[in-house]
């Protein structure tokens, strides 16, 4: 594939726009390392209008210049690192460089996947400008090549990863369920937004190698899976919010379970979702999921979210399926 794509830029600069998702049965844990080829499939739904938009165009001067919200990123920074490593594969000769500018509308590296839709985002921007017309199959593998969930974020909605079983990975891609579910909202809970301890890389990593638990993951997504789709084409709530919940604390588990252990939660983290059991018990529908991070997203409909503002008056609410708001067109 990296050998049949053109690197001779078409336009001057090239824009790409993608929206960031939450993964309702996790990817945890990798069959590849180099190319993110992940063990089991995943399923998503995307975070509409949260992600990033990203502008790059090419420079004759040796080094990529990164600005990330309107802020110059040291050449030596893990962010720039990781992105120019990634821009390598696309460079039309070694000394060029990228000039790359990106906008994120959500929190950097603090569980609330900006790796996904920044990946997805810069990918979408350098298929404008070399002009390759990809498919969205396509550009799902590349985004996929700077992190496993950026697979997801080239296209919305609800998305299956589909693991593939081929060694180059071209059987790896996302697409979209044709599926949508107007009424369903996610809340985003920011309990700590600084950068994580440890990347989701590492954490896969060690789980896989370390914990005894993940011996029984690809089982349980398998089942959580097809349970899933099977709720997400009735809208059966309660089962999507179960499987969704039980999945992303096996995820933990697995974590946990590793060594040396991995545990991503902070006390406010676990306050929380003791909240979030309370309310179940009194007959509130609301579940929850979390990525590597100690972050919360609620899961509930539409009709709960004046009783989830009033629990959690810091939520900020995501309806990825409503119609677009006229006053924002
Ligand atoms: O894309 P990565 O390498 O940051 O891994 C993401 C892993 C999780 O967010 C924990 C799960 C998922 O499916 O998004």
């Amino acid at each position: 594939l990296l050998g049949d794509i053109t690197r001779k830029p078409s336009r001057s600069r090239g824009t790409g726009r993608a929206v960031a998702n939450i993964a309702l049965c996790k990817y945890w844990g990798k069959r590849q390392l180099e190319l993110n080829l992940p063990r089991t499939s995943s399923l998503s739904i995307s975070l509409d209008p949260l992600g990033s938009e990203t502008t790059l165009g090419l420079s004759d001067l040796p080094g990529d210049q990164i600005r990330l919200n309107g802020r110059e990123m040291p050449p030596d920074d893990p962010f720039s690192r990781r992105l120019s490593r990634f821009l390598d594969l696309f460079r039309p000769a070694e000394t060029a460089g990228f000039v790359v500018e990106t906008h994120n509308t959500i929190p950097t590296a603090a569980g609330l996947a900006s790796s996904a839709s920044g990946f997805a985002a810069l990918v979408l921007a350098l298929d404008d400008l070399f002009q390759w017309n990809s498919t969205p199959r396509t550009l799902s593998i590349l985004a996929r090549l700077g992190s496993g969930s950026a697979a997801r974020s080239i296209v919305s909605g609800f998305v299956e990863w589909h693991a593939g079983t081929h060694d180059d990975g071209l059987d790896s891609f996302a697409e979209s369920l044709t599926d949508t579910w107007p009424g369903l909202c996610i809340g985003l809970i920011e309990v700590d937004t600084r950068p994580k301890p440890v990347s989701s890389r590492q954490a896969m990593t060690d789980t896989v190698n370390t914990s005894f638990l993940y011996s029984s993951w690809p089982q349980q997504v398998d089942s959580d899976l097809a349970a899933l789709k099977t709720a997400i084409r009735q809208r059966n709530f309660d089962q999507l919010g179960r499987v969704a919940e039980h999945n992303a604390l096996s995820m933990h588990a697995t974590m946990i379970s590793a060594w040396p252990p991995i545990l991503y939660w902070s006390p406010e983290t676990i306050r929380t979702l003791h909240t979030i059991w309370r309310l179940r018990q009194e007959g509130v529908p609301v579940y929850v999921t979390m990525d590597a991070g100690p972050n919360i997203k609620l899961l509930f409909l539409e009709d709960t979210a004046p009783m989830i503002r009033e629990k959690f008056p810091k939520v900020r609410i995501i309806t990825p399926f409503a119609p677009p708001d006229p006053d924002t067109l």
